[in-house]
């Protein structure tokens, strides 16, 4: 009788053969790659400044206190091929991706609504995305916005510009609330018309980077805040009680009375906003609130 053998299939022990990082490798693996794209942008410049038919030269400030060879602060150059429509942000921007990635600015919307990229170009607070290239002298000459600390590169501190921002309550706050729950608030046209400038503001910070006092004065509001105390207590539909309390705010001393109208403010402001004028205009509201006939 034969015995059927049971066989023990084999099992085999898989000696796992992990992967092993190669730090050496990869490194010099990111090394090639990173001058394969390093070629492959200087390539594609070259193309590009060859297929233009203007070429702008951008000066841009550099610093960074964290980098040895940018603590200190000294200008870059970068030629940037022209085309029509082209702004000093898009510029900014070839430059940072074609030439030198550690280039640092602020930007968002690229329309002039968010505020981010005011800049100093050519001796002037602008907006980079709102400022053609075609309308400037070459070269172009970008720094930070005077009179702030700066970060790196083109950004700077703007802190205390939002301190003096939130220094005069900015938002609506009316003394009473309509009865319904979805009752509308009504503004009369008259009374929108007169604040609708002031809505504008963008929070840039070229205004303030702009103005003499503001720069020797660092308690001074400055023009954007004013602004947007104008903005509110000139709102009928807040009510008189507020108004109160907002003038009290702008008239402490380092309110509208520092403003000695120099129009600075009123000349860099990209959403052209009178604000010179409206600080005039708490001015009176002040010298009108305080006067007492006896
Ligand atoms: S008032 Fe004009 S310049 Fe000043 S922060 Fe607002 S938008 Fe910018
Ligand atoms: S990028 Fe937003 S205002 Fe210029």
């Amino acid at each position: 009788m034969s015995t059927l053998e049971h066989e023990e299939p084999e099992t085999e022990t898989e000696t796992e053969t992990q992967p092993q990082f190669d730090q050496d490798g990869a490194v010099g693996a990111a090394r090639a790659l990173e001058e394969s794209y390093g070629e492959q942008r200087a390539r594609r410049v070259d193309e590009d400044l060859d297929d233009a038919d203007e070429i702008v030269e951008l000066k841009v400030f550099r610093y960074d206190p964290e980098v040895e060879e940018k603590e200190e602060p000294r200008f870059d150059s970068f030629l940037v091929p022209f085309h029509k429509g082209m702004t000093v942000l898009d510029a900014l921007i070839y430059a940072r991706d074609y030439y030198d990635s550690s280039l640092t600015f602020r930007h968002s919307c690229q329309q002039a609504v968010c505020g981010s990229d005011a800049l100093y170009v050519n001796g002037s607070q602008r907006l980079g995305c709102k400022t053609q290239l075609a309308d400037l002298e070459d070269p172009v000459r970008v720094e930070p916005l005077p009179h702030q600390e700066v970060v790196k590169d083109l950004v700077v501190d703007m802190e205390h510009f939002y301190e003096q921002m939130h220094a005069v309550e900015p938002f609506f706050d009316p003394d009473e609330l309509p009865d319904g729950e979805l009752e509308e608030q009504r503004q009369s046209p008259e009374n929108r018309e007169e604040v609708k400038l002031s809505t504008r503001c963008i929070w840039c910070g070229a205004c303030m980077s702009s103005c003499n006092i503001a720069a020797g004065n660092n308690e001074y509001l400055g023009p954007a805040a004013i602004n947007k105390a104008y903005r509110f207590a000139m709102d009928e539909r807040e009510g008189e009680d507020r108004k109160q309390e907002r003038l009290r705010i702008i008239e402490q001393e380092h309110g509208v009375w520092r403003c000695q109208t120099q129009f600075s403010c009123t000349e860099v402001c990209p959403k052209d906003i009178p604000l010179t004028e409206h600080i005039q205009e708490l001015k009176r509201e002040s010298v009108k609130n305080n006067l007492k006939f006896w």
